[in-house]
């Protein structure tokens, strides 16, 4: 596995593997991986022959300047953990490297209005800006997005079209804990107590899908289920419930169409989210988290 820090090298290295007849996978992380992070590169091997991770804690997708003070950072395990799933290159570029003066960022309107764009003010278009430079660095073939930050997958899918990117944006499913809860880099700030009381999370949305399949549409009334099950874990905050539609990300009333039911909570200084996916279909709902 290659180490490589800059973009040089990376154009490089990449650029042999192309004329090796090979198709170019790319796993964009701020590292501290966790078998989520090594499902997207699994996922990423299904289409092609060349695997990239990148590792970069991006400073400018941060809004409060504590988080990114406390991001947990492990780079030798991270190193052991990409090379045992088959990376093929990881990039791995200081603040430098990636940022000198930087004037341009990317923005993709509408789609980060609601969830996470109206709590993380500045968060996403921090993402938007790396995501981009990452791509024209890599120039991968595909790239791998994890279900687990769903704002931040749909809104680079069309970030990826409407600046025609030339590739192909894969979804990839959310990985969990045996017991329910969404694997992050940040549970490692969770004590014990609040470890546990976080599964109320998953389990609002276990409830959700309950209601789902009792034929129950109206987002008022899952949202409330939901926000009692997750407030009787006593949360420090609770940023929001919500239900929006797939398409564009917008609060529906009724679920009808395909939609997703998300939450981020706080326990302690710790801010969780998670998600599930409703496809619906001749009356039925998928779901899928
Ligand atoms: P990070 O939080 O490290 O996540 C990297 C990728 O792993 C993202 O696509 C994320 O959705 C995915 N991921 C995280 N937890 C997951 C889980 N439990 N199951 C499946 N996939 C999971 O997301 C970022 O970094 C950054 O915003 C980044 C895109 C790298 C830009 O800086």
């Amino acid at each position: 596995m290659q180490i490589l820090y800059t973009t040089n090298d990376v154009r490089t290295h990449v650029a042999k593997a192309k004329k090796a007849g090979k198709l170019i996978g790319f796993v964009p992380t701020m590292g501290y991986l966790h078998r989520g992070h090594i499902s997207l590169v699994e996922e990423s091997k299904r289409h092609t022959g060349y695997q990239v991770m990148s590792i970069f804690v991006n400073r400018i997708q941060f809004n409060d300047a504590n988080d990114f003070n406390n991001y947990p950072k492990d780079l030798e395990r991270d190193f052991d953990l990409a090379r045992d799933a088959g990376v093929d290159l990881v990039f791995v570029p200081d603040e430098k490297e990636m940022y000198r003066n930087n004037l341009t960022f990317v923005d993709v309107d509408v789609l980060t209005k609601n969830l996470c764009g109206a709590h993380r003010p500045g968060h996403f278009r921090g993402v938007f800006t790396v995501v981009s430079k990452l791509f024209n660095i890599v120039q991968p073939d595909a790239a791998v997005f994890g279900q687990k930050d769903i704002q931040q997958a749909v809104s680079i899918e069309k970030m990826t079209a409407d600046l025609d990117f030339p590739v192909r944006i894969i979804l990839a499913p959310t990985v969990r804990e045996e017991d329910g809860l969404a694997m992050s880099s940040r549970n490692k700030h969770l004590n014990p107590d609040e470890r546990i009381r976080a599964l109320a999370i998953s389990r609002a949305l276990r409830k959700a899908e309950e209601m789902l399949s009792s034929d129950e549409r109206s987002a008022a009334a899952i949202t409330a289920e939901m926000t009692r099950i997750i407030e009787e874990s006593s949360p420090t905050k609770i940023d929001y419930i919500s239900i929006v539609r797939y398409g564009d990300l917008d609060f529906i009333d009724t679920i009808s169409e395909k939609s997703v039911i998300a939450a981020a909570v706080f326990y302690g200084a710790t801010r969780l989210i998670d998600n599930m996916i409703v496809e619906t279909d001749a009356g039925g709902a998928r779901c899928v988290y």
